[in-house]
């Protein structure tokens, strides 16, 4: 696989260790960042994984630094693109050109919090419980049919950094298995959901019913 990064890592590095653990058969062919000082970088290198920087500010399109990164990506002929931490909006070309060997991991319970901040907005919405998704990238931002998920709880004291490191633990956890299914052919899609060993599983997504159990309590 190709990784796309921007920032911290800590989901490449999780990637890096599992690999190196031997829980997850996979290799790292590249990473890419659109952020030259990005701490993943620093990662990537350490590890002595080729990495290429793109930054977008060199483009003066979205088009232009997608189908640059297109080319970079398409020269290692990767099975899946994964994106850990990649903070930019694709382009309709870029998510087509790679249809359901695209993978994002986004920290929240997906369709909830789309977007940033999602743990501060768990937080003043009254979630009782946040999470990770691990999803197939669609045309929507954050959106796609969910290959995992994991749930934590919010507690009284919870504040949005206490949050994110309860969910961010789940994250590293599931995104190795997920990459793991789908390079063992594991994985398909049918009419917009994921099935795992061509069933629906329960880790793989919320019902309908648990999603209405996430509302604050009301008295
Ligand atoms: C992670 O929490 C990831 O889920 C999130 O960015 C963080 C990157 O951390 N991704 C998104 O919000 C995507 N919309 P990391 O660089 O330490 O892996």
């Amino acid at each position: 696989m190709v990784i796309l990064v921007s920032g911290r890592g800590s989901n490449l590095q999780a990637l890096i260790n599992a690999i190196r653990d031997g829980k997850l058969p996979a290799e790292i062919l590249a990473v890419i960042s659109n952020e030259p000082g990005a701490p993943a970088v620093a990662r990537a290198r350490t590890a002595g994984i080729p990495v290429h920087v793109i930054d977008h500010r060199d483009y003066p399109s979205r088009e232009e630094f997608d189908h640059a990164l297109m080319q970079q990506i398409d020269a290692y002929q990767p099975r899946l693109v994964t994106l850990a931490g990649f903070m930019r909006i694709l382009s309709d070309a870029f998510i087509g050109h790679y249809h359901e060997r695209l993978m994002n991991i986004h920290p929240s319970l997906l369709p909830a919090f789309p977007g940033l901040n999602t743990h501060a907005r768990a937080l003043a919405g009254g979630a009782k419980f946040h999470g990770a998704s691990v999803h197939f990238v669609t045309h929507e931002v954050d959106g796609g049919p969910v290959i995992i998920q994991a749930s934590v709880p919010v507690l009284p004291d919870d504040t949005p950094e206490i949050l994110a490191e309860r969910v961010l633990a789940e994250e590293h956890r599931i995104y190795p298995l997920a990459i793991e299914w789908f390079l063992n052919n594991r994985l398909s899609v049918d009419q917009g959901r994921v099935l795992l060993d061509g069933q629906r599983r329960p880790e793989q997504g919320l019902i309908e019913e648990d999603i209405s159990l996430n509302k604050p309590e009301t008295r």
